[in-house]
C-alpha cells in the first residue's frame, strides 16, 4: 500500500495507475475505521482495480458546538486496516494541504441539505460537499462509494455530481449492522454497553414500520407516530426527527409508497444516531 499526504505525490501515483489501465475508486472517510467502512472498501474493490481511501477529519463540516478537536483519530490502526483490506493508496492530507489559510470558496447544495440532519447541523453539508468536491478533483475517481446509512449525504452528493457535471459514478453501499440490528457507526463506541444493547430499538422501529406498510398502512403520520412511541419508550432516548421522504428528492410524503425512505435521528443517552430503511 502506498500512503501519501501531499497533492503532487497523490496525483503522480494515481497517474501511474491510470497509465497502467486501472480504474480508480474512492472511499472518502474521516478515519477511525470500522466494519462499516470496510464494507465500503469491499464494494469499491469489486467495481474497480485501484482503491484510493482518504482519511481527513474535515474541519469545515463541524459546527461550533461540535467538537472537531475531540473527534477520535486512530491513524496507525486505520493504516493497518487499509493494508489488510487491499487498499492501493491511502491519502492522509494535513488540513493545510486541503485548505489554504485564506480559502474562500465553498460548494453548497441548496435544497436537499435543508431538512433532516441539515436543519439540526447548520453548515454541515456545505462542509461535506466542499471537501468531497476537492477530493473528487484530486483523485478524479471513476466511482466513489458512500454508505446508504448516511442517506441524506449520499443523495446530496449525487445531486452535486449531477448539477456540477462531475464525471464520477456514485455507488451507495448497503448499511452494515451489528448482530442486534444497530447500524454500524463510529459513534456506537460512545454508547455504554446497556444503551448500545437498547439502541437496537431504532432498527426495530424502522422494520416495524416497513411491516406495517406491507400490511397496508400507508399513512405517513401514523407510521411516524408509532416509530417515535416505540423508540421513546426507551429511557433517555429522544427522537430528533422521523421522516418519510422521497428517496431521491428527499421531499416529505404523506402516503408511503415504493422508493420512500423512512429516516430517523435519535439521541440515545446523549449520542446522536441515524438510520433509515427504503421501502422497496
Ligand atoms: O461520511 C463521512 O465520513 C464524511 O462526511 C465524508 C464523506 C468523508 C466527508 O468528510
Amino acid at each position: 500500500m502506498i500512503q501519501v499526504s501531499d497533492v503532487d505525490a497523490l496525483r503522480r501515483r494515481i497517474g501511474e495507475a491510470r497509465s497502467a489501465g486501472r480504474t480508480v475508486a474512492l472511499v472518502a472517510t474521516m478515519g477511525c475505521l470500522h466494519a462499516g467502512h470496510r464494507s465500503l472498501f469491499a464494494v469499491a474493490s469489486r467495481q474497480s482495480d485501484f482503491l484510493v481511501v482518504s482519511i481527513f477529519v474535515n474541519p469545515l463540516q463541524f459546527g461550533p458546538t461540535e467538537d472537531f478537536d475531540r473527534y477520535p483519530r486512530t491513524p496507525e490502526a486505520d493504516a493497518a486496516i487499509c493494508r489488510e483490506d487491499g487498499v492501493a493508496l491511502l491519502f492522509t492530507p494535513h488540513p493545510r494541504t486541503m485548505y489554504a489559510p485564506d480559502h474562500s470558496v465553498v460548494v453548497e447544495e441548496t435544497s436537499l441539505s435543508r431538512g433532516l440532519c441539515g436543519s439540526h447541523r447548520p453548515g454541515h453539508f456545505r462542509g461535506v460537499t466542499t471537501v468531497v468536491t476537492k477530493l473528487f478533483n484530486l483523485v478524479q475517481p471513476d466511482i466513489a462509494v458512500f454508505g446508504q446509512k448516511d442517506a441524506q449525504q449520499t443523495a446530496i452528493i449525487r445531486r452535486m455530481v449531477r448539477d456540477l457535471n462531475i464525471p464520477v459514478r456514485i455507488v451507495a453501499a448497503p448499511t452494515l449492522r451489528e448482530a442486534n440490528g444497530l447500524a454500524i457507526s463510529s459513534r456506537n463506541r460512545m454508547l455504554d454497553q446497556e444503551t448500545r444493547r437498547r439502541a437496537s430499538v431504532i432498527h426495530q422501529a424502522l422494520r416495524a414500520a416497513v411491516d406495517a406498510y406491507r400490511q397496508g398502512t400507508t399513512n405517513a403520520s401514523r407510521l411516524c407516530r408509532d416509530m417515535v412511541a416505540r423508540i421513546e419508550a426507551q429511557p433517555d432516548f429522544l427522537v430528533e426527527y422521523v421522516a418519510t421522504i422521497d428517496a431521491e428528492s428527499l421531499e416529505p410524503v404523506k402516503n408511503v409508497h415504493q422508493n420512500v425512505l423512512l429516516a430517523v435521528a435519535v439521541r440515545a443517552g446523549g449520542v446522536r444516531l441515524i438510520d433509515n430503511e427504503l421501502i422497496l
